[in-house]
């Protein structure tokens, strides 16, 4: 197929074709970083801004180490670096970037659609890289990646998402990948956190991790968005991992062939058991080097796509 997309904004969007040909483009990139020169000339002469409104640590090294292994030309911004904090507007901002040519801008911001609202305006093309509870589509495309590389296939297997799902960009972008693939998915949690409405989306809902445990092949663990709920949606940390966390005790009941998986990052001891995070069925350091490829795919395809 041929690659029309100049902006990646989100996975809802995207076909099945399309998402597969960025896995495979992605496993076409993923043979760079064996190299001794871990460099190919694909974005030269482009210039990419990382522009991070939000913290992050997988996402934005990610983007801009996929960005130099492309050979672009690569300049960070960070909220409390830019004039933002004196009242600029992500508008005004994003005009000046593209005054200075900017080719490609990555945005992770709180607000769900700012993404879309610069690439909207905008001939840069713009990626998403997470916007508040909206999308996060590099995220689930590293989390397709990684099942189908251990997998051979996405298609039929059971993938039980488990934790705060109402807040959660990664569930929302990884639901639609997974179900656009041929997935099961189940999501788990408390009800609060995992309201039933989510079964419109074509997926199962429980509030009982036990129901899970035993059927899954690929366990994908979510933290508490704490910076984004405004109230209270469990009784306490000690609650919650009695009913939801992957303790060893419940890590024993998962199939010896299950995929742990978690974006990060990590709340050791609470949604998975810390043993379990670095244990031989855990996949998580593996997500955080399947991103560079699946984050080079992404670039080297809509920067190809930019005027
Ligand atoms: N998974 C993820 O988005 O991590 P960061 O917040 O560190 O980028």
């Amino acid at each position: 197929m041929r690659w029309q997309r100049k902006d990646l904004l989100g996975i809802r969007e995207l076909s099945a074709e399309e998402i597969i040909f960025l896995l495979d483009t992605a496993d076409a990139f993923k043979e760079v970083g064996t190299r001794e020169i871990k460099k190919v000339p694909a974005l030269r002469g482009k210039t990419l801004v990382n522009f991070f409104v939000e913290p992050s640590t997988r996402t934005r090294t990610s983007f801009e180490i996929a960005a130099i292994r492309l050979s672009a030309d690569v300049i960070n911004i960070s909220a409390s670096s830019s004039s933002l904090i004196k009242g600029e507007t992500l508008k005004d901002t994003a005009k000046i970037l593209e005054a200075y040519h900017a080719d490609l801008i990555v945005l992770r911001h709180s607000s769900s659609g700012a993404p879309q609202f610069l690439a909207e305006r905008l001939k840069s093309s713009v990626i998403n890289a997470g916007d508040g509870a909206h999308e996060h589509p590099t995220q689930a495309l590293l989390d397709l990646y990684t099942i189908r590389a251990h997998k051979g296939t996405v298609a039929g297997l059971h993938v039980a998402i488990i934790g705060d799902i109402l807040f959660s960009r990664v569930a929302r972008s990884n639901i639609f990948g997974l179900l656009k693939l041929g997935a099961r998915v189940t999501l788990v949690g408390p009800s609060t956190l995992v309201p039933r409405e989510f079964e419109k989306l074509g997926v199962t809902v429980t509030h009982k991790l036990d129901e899970v445990l035993e059927t899954a092949d690929v366990v994908n663990l979510l933290r508490i968005q704490h910076e984004r709920q405004r109230k209270e949606y469990f009784p306490g940390i000690g609650e919650y991992v009695r009913l939801f966390g992957l303790t060893k005790e419940r890590g024993k009941r998962l199939k010896p062939d299950c995929l742990i998986m978690h974006p990060g990052p990590i709340n050791r001891g609470v949604e998975i058991d810390s043993e379990l995070a670095d244990g031989t069925q855990s996949v998580i350091l593996e997500q955080v080097t399947n991103g560079l490829a699946v984050r080079m795919a992404v670039l080297y395809l809509c920067g190809g796509i930019a005027t």
